[in-house]
C-alpha cells in the first residue's frame, strides 16, 4: 500500500499523512477486563467460558500463569476459553511465573499468590523489571503476606512466601486499579473483611466483576457536589466468598479504540463508528477530553448485562483546541495519555496535563517518551514532575521516533504520523502485540483513508451501514 510499510513486528511502522476517513471499526478485546476474567474464573467454583478475550501477550501472560497454577484451561474454539475454577485453590508452579511486560498480572497475582499455601516467583521482562511493586507489597504485608522484590528499590522479581492472610482497612496513597484489586482478591481469599480507600476513584472493573460473580461488595463515592466527580471511593468486602461460575463476554477496548478516535477527531471531514467497545464510566475520560477539545462525539451503551457498559461510539473529526486535563480525571484516562498528547499537539493553543506523575512509572516513562517525540516533531513542550504543557497547531514534522519498548507510545506516534508532513518511522514495534494484535492493519486503513471503510477485529465487521439496510 502506498506510504506504508510493515514487513513484521520487528521492523518499524513507516507512516505518512493520511487522508480523511468514514468507517465503522471494531477493536480487540478489553485488556484490563480480559485480565480480571481469567483471574476471576479461575477463584469460581465451575467451569467459565470467556467470549472475546484479547489475545494480547499482556492477557497470554495471565491465562499461561493460571494454567501454570494448575487451573484447566481449554480453547475449543478460537475465540473462547474455558477455564476450570477452583475456587482459588492452586497448585504450586514448578517453575517462575513469567508476567512478561504486564504490570497487571504482576500486581494482581501477587494478591492471589499471597494467600497460596505454597511458595512462588513472578519475573518480568526488562520494562516490567524497573517497575515499583512496594505499592502492592506494602498492603499485602499488612494482610499477614510474607513477599519481597528482589530488585533494587522494591522492583521485580516478586517472591511469595504464602500463607494465610487477614482483612484491612486500607488507605491507598496513589489512585491504582491494580493495588485496589491486589488488595480485594487477597481480601476474597483471607479471614476478616478488607477496605480499600482511593484518593480518586480508578477503574472499576475488579468491582463490577466480582459482584457479577454473585460476590457481595460495597462501594461507597465521595463526592464534593451532586454531580461532580466522586473525589474518593472506597470499596469493602468479607474474605472467603467463593465466586460462581458464569460465563462472560469481553467488550472491545476503549484505550485501543483511543488511538483511532484521535486520529478521526483531529481531521475535519472525518467519520468514525467503534462498534462494541466497552464504555465504562471510569474509562471513558477521553470522550470527555476530546469533546473539551472541540470534537464531535456521540456515545451509546447498547449491552450492560454483563455489568460492563458497552456500545458505540461515533466521531467527527473538527478543528481541535486545547485543554486542561488533570485531578480525579487522570485515573480516567491514564492509558490514553500519549494518545491525547498527540491530540493536543494537533489542536490549536495550549494542552495543560497535571497531576500524572503515574506515567512516569509505567511501561516507560510517558511523560519523558511523549515530551521527547513530539519535540522531535517540532512540537513545543515543557515538561513538568507531573505531566506537560504542549503548545499545539503547529505542522507536525515526520522523523525517525523510538517506542521505548512501550506500546502505547509506539501506537500514540503512528497515530501523529498520520498527521505529519513527510515520512514519520516508529522503531521498536513488537511492543504493540502486548495489547493490540492487528493495530497494523488498522493502520493501514487509516493511511489510506476514504469513504466506506469497514475494518475490524475479528474482520469483517458484522453491523451493516445504515445506507445497507435501506
Ligand atoms: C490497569 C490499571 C492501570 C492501567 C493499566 C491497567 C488495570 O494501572 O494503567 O494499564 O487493569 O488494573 P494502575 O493501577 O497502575 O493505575
Amino acid at each position: 500500500m502506498a506510504g506504508y510499510a510493515h514487513a513484521g513486528p520487528m521492523n518499524p511502522f513507516r507512516v505518512k499523512r493520511g487522508s480523511p476517513i468514514a468507517a465503522e471499526i471494531a477493536v480487540p478485546g478489553d485488556k484490563s477486563i480480559s485480565h480480571r476474567a481469567i483471574m476471576l474464573a479461575a477463584l469460581s467454583n465451575g467451569p467459565c467460558r470467556i467470549t472475546g478475550f484479547l489475545e494480547g501477550e499482556d492477557c497470554l501472560s495471565t491465562l499461561a500463569i493460571i494454567s501454570a497454577l494448575g487451573v484447566r484451561v481449554e480453547r475449543p474454539t478460537s475465540d473462547a476459553i474455558i477455564v476450570h475454577g477452583c475456587k482459588g485453590a492452586f497448585s504450586p508452579p514448578t517453575e517462575d511465573l513469567d508476567c512478561g511486560n504486564s504490570g497487571t498480572t504482576m500486581r494482581l497475582m501477587s494478591g492471589l499468590l499471597a494467600a497460596q499455601p505454597f511458595p512462588s516467583r513472578m519475573v518480568g521482562d526488562a520494562s516490567l523489571s524497573k517497575r515499583p511493586m512496594r505499592r502492592v507489597i506494602e498492603p499485602l504485608s499488612r494482610m499477614g503476606a510474607r513477599l519481597r522484590a528482589l530488585g533494587e528499590g522494591e522492583r521485580p522479581p516478586l517472591e511469595i512466601q504464602g500463607g494465610a492472610l487477614h482483612g484491612i482497612d486500607y488507605t491507598s496513597p496513589v489512585a491504582s486499579a491494580q493495588v485496589k484489586s491486589a488488595i480485594l482478591l487477597a481480601g476474597l481469599l483471607a479471614d476478616g473483611i478488607t477496605s480499600v480507600t482511593e484518593p480518586a476513584p480508578s477503574r472499576d472493573h475488579t468491582e463490577r466483576m466480582l459482584k457479577y460473580f454473585l460476590v457481595k461488595l460495597r462501594r461507597e463515592e465521595v463526592r464534593e457536589a451532586p454531580l461532580a466527580r466522586p473525589s474518593s471511593c472506597k470499596v469493602t468486602l468479607a474474605g472467603r466468598q467463593v465466586l460462581e461460575s458464569r460465563d462472560f463476554a469481553v467488550p472491545g477496548d476503549i484505550s485501543s479504540a483511543a488511538f483511532w478516535l484521535v486520529a478521526t477527531a483531529a481531521r475535519p471531514g472525518s467519520r468514525v463508528v467503534v462498534r462494541g467497545v466497552g464504555l465504562n464510566p471510569t474509562r471513558t475520560g477521553i470522550l470527555d477530553v476530546l469533546v473539551r477539545m472541540g470534537a464531535r462525539v456521540r456515545e451509546h451503551v447498547t449491552a450492560s448485562e454483563q455489568t460492563e457498559p458497552a456500545g458505540t461510539v461515533e466521531v467527527l473529526g473538527s478543528a481541535l483546541h486545547g485543554t486542561t486535563i488533570g485531578g480525579a480525571e487522570i485515573p480516567n484516562v491514564i492509558d490514553e495519555l500519549p494518545a491525547i498528547a498527540v491530540a493536543a499537539a494537533l489542536a490549536k493553543g495550549e494542552t495543560v496535563i497535571k497531576d500524572a506523575a503515574e506515567l512516569r512509572v509505567k511501561e516507560t516513562d510517558r511523560i519523558a517518551a511523549v515530551a521527547g517525540n513530539l519535540r522531535a516533531m517540532g512540537v513545543r513542550v515543557d515538561e513538568a514532575p507531573d505531566g506537560m504543557t504542549i503548545h499545539g497547531g503547529t505542522e507536525l514534522k515526520g522523523c525517525q521516533l523510538q517506542s521505548f519498548g512501550d506500546h502505547r507510545i509506539a501506537m500514540a506516534f503512528s497515530v501523529a504520523g498520520l498527521f505529519a508532513k513527510g515520512t514519520t518511522e516508529i522503531h521498536d514495534t513488537a511492543c504493540v502485540a502486548t495489547s493490540y494484535p492487528g493495530f497494523a492493519d488498522m493502520l493501514k486503513v487509516f493511511q489510506k483513508g476514504g469513504a466506506r471503510v469497514r475494518a475490524g477485529f475479528p474482520t469483517p465487521v458484522e453491523e451493516k451501514f445504515p445506507e445497507d439496510e435501506a
